[in-house]
């Protein structure tokens, strides 16, 4: 038996203060890159300097024809959006759990989202879409969570079968894959954020990837209006005349968040190589304590590693709540071990519950949902505890402190009952 809990007195497993995960790592060719660009440019009207760097360099990563970069993943997903030209009423169906900002845009469009539950892995359930969908339903929005893939070949079946546009919110799974094919080129479009902790990282800013020309046009003229659209939709292309205005918005990325993110995207590779190193470590070594059961991975699979989930059983441990527990690691010193905060159940926010406050006009046939009508969205959510994952050989160590502080916390449950 492990010393006495820190939170009952004893000393703390992990000794040295946190935050033990900073996001992105910043080294001197970062800030010298990023401190060139201030003397480059620091506004990129057109598709020129670092933002044309950042898009080409995009597409041979994705390999894909297209990527168009915006002030945020939440700017990106309403501009991938417009692609699939909803009109009001139009449904969206969307995954029951994920970052409210995959599906909130769709509330400017008049458009309905439906929220879909779960499955085991985290993800979207492609055996209860089918139920979901009516003669309004448009497209299918998928989330790769904390960066593990979802069922891409079922979901695109599905959205094959049903003409419905496919789309991926892939903002915390940069560079993650299905047998070998990226994530965020499945469908007609994806949308990442290049938001702070995102596995990359511009601090702000996201992107559009398509291959799709018209999505293409459509996603430029959404968010880029005057110089861009005038110098990348061809004259003759019915948007051609929108150009100067494009859909009254600009939606642009910062050139040193551009910076930022082009210097990170060189590094990307090596990041995630080096997180599957550790979440190895972590995965076999979690699942073996009682009260943590590790989120299984598929085969052929790889993942950002943008969190290592637990699903947290207080069955195994005499019914401690999962906040006592948490709370008990976070007096462990283990302070990177997280709870979801707002990254919960849709139905659960007031925008999905009453949008019509916000959004007078909003279509009537809106559901509210109640409370257990997403009994595995729900379930994972109440029952999460999350891992930000190191990448670096000499964060190792840190990850052995964080499974002890987890095993001596299991091991003095009944302490905490
Ligand atoms: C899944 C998901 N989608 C979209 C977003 C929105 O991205 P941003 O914060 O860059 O607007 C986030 C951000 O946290 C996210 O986690």
């Amino acid at each position: 038996m492990t010393s006495t809990l820190a939170l009952l007195g004893g000393d703390p497993e992990v000794a040295v203060a946190g935050p033990h995960f900073e996001w992105p790592p910043i080294d001197d060719t970062t800030r010298a890159r990023v401190a060139a660009q201030l003397d480059a440019a620091v506004s990129i009207p057109g598709r020129s300097g670092i933002v044309a760097e950042l898009e080409d360099g995009l597409q041979a990563y994705f390999g894909v024809r297209h990527a168009i970069t915006t002030s945020s993943g939440t700017a990106a997903l309403h501009a991938l959006y417009s692609a699939a030209r909803l009109r009001a009423g139009d449904e969206v169906i969307v995954p029951a759990w994920t970052f409210h900002a995959t599906a909130s845009p769709l509330f400017h469009f008049r458009a309905v989202p439906v929220p879909c539950d779960i499955g085991p892995d985290g993800n979207i359930d492609p055996a209860r879409v089918e139920e979901l969908i009516t003669p309004r339903t448009r497209a299918l929005m998928v989330t790769h969570l904390w960066g593990r893939p979802a069922d891409m070949a079922g979901l695109a079946a599905i959205a094959k079968a049903h003409e419905l546009a496919l789309l991926e919110d892939g903002s915390h799974a940069h560079g993650a894959s299905i047998h070998g094919q990226k994530v965020g080129t499945f469908g007609l479009g994806s949308a990442f954020s290049l938001n702070g902790p995102k596995p990359l990282s511009g601090g702000e800013g996201g992107f559009v990837l398509t291959d799709d020309d018209d999505t293409y046009y459509r996603v430029l003229t959404f968010a880029h209006y005057n110089k861009r659209c005038k110098s990348e939709i061809p004259q003759g292309h019915p948007f051609a005349p929108y150009a100067v205005t494009g859909s009254g918005l600009k939606l642009r990325i910062h050139p040193l968040a551009a910076a930022l993110a082009f210097d990170q995207l060189g590094r990307l590779d090596g990041y995630l190589l080096g997180r599957a190193e550790i979440a190895r470590y972590l995965t076999e070594r979690l699942a073996r304590i009682p009260g943590l059961e590790v989120t299984p991975m598929p085969d052929g699979v790889i993942t950002s590693w943008y969190g290592l989930t637990l699903t947290y059983r207080p069955e195994e441990l005499g019914g401690l709540s999962v906040d006592r527990f948490h709370q008990a690691l976070t007096a462990e010193g283990a302070t990177e071990f997280d709870r979801p905060g707002s990254t919960r159940p849709l139905h659960e926010l007031p925008l999905y519950q009453h949008p019509d406050l916000l959004f007078p006009g909003h279509p009537q046939h809106h559901r509210q949902y109640p409370g257990g009508f997403f009994p595995v969205a729900e379930h994972a959510y109440q029952h999460t505890i999350k891992l930000p994952v190191w990448h670096r050989e000499q964060d190792l160590a840190l990850a052995e402190q964080y499974v002890r502080a987890a095993v001596k916390v299991s091991d003095h449950h009944k302490e905490l009952l």
